[in-house]
């Protein structure tokens, strides 16, 4: 089964969760960025927040990227306001996965992805995804030693 990463990242942490999972199934991870980087803490967390909270995406760069070419999408966002981040919408929207399997994923700075996985559940299945499979991180207070260790434990259920 080839699978691949997918994720957007702003400080760090799904980018570092992502690397993993896709060293572990030997594939690569292919980030999406925003047109417009969000600089200073209201662009993040007001409108960023804000964002998530209505369902909005954001503008993203085009991906050079096939998805037909994978049996399975791993896509990682961070959690915000109780979300995926709208670059994540945004990709989810634009996107037909044509029935593909899709593992959405999240780091968090709490322990609580449930309405985050409901409501990026019912995105991916709207564009044609289903989903396989899920998992979270949190990574507020964790070491990235911690997270790598939790990322390979959350990897080994999806590798063989
Ligand atoms: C705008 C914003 C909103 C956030 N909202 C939440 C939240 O609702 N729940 C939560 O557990 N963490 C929340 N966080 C924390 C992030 O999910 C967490 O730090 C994540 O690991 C960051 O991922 P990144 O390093 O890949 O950007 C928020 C962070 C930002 C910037």
């Amino acid at each position: 089964m080839k699978s691949l990463v997918v994720c957007y990242s702003v400080s760090g942490k799904t980018r570092l969760v992502s690397r993993v999972i896709a060293e572990a199934l030997n594939t690569k991870v292919v980030e999406i960025k925003e047109t417009k980087t969000r600089r200073g803490r209201f662009s993040l967390y007001v409108i960023g927040s804000f964002g998530a909270l209505t369902n909005k995406g954001s503008k993203i760069k085009p991906l050079d990227l096939n998805l037909k070419q994978y049996d399975r999408i791993f896509l990682g966002s961070p959690i915000w306001a109780s979300r995926p981040a709208p670059a994540v919408n945004s990709f989810i929207y634009q996107t037909d996965f044509d029935d593909r399997s899709v593992i959405p994923f999240f780091t968090m700075g709490g322990d609580n992805a449930d309405k985050a996985l409901a409501n990026v559940r019912a995105k991916i299945e709207k564009s044609g995804g289903k989903v396989a499979g899920s998992f979270a991180i949190t990574t507020n207070k964790v070491s990235d030693k911690q997270i790598v260790a939790r990322a390979k434990e959350a990897a080994k259920q999806y590798s063989g």
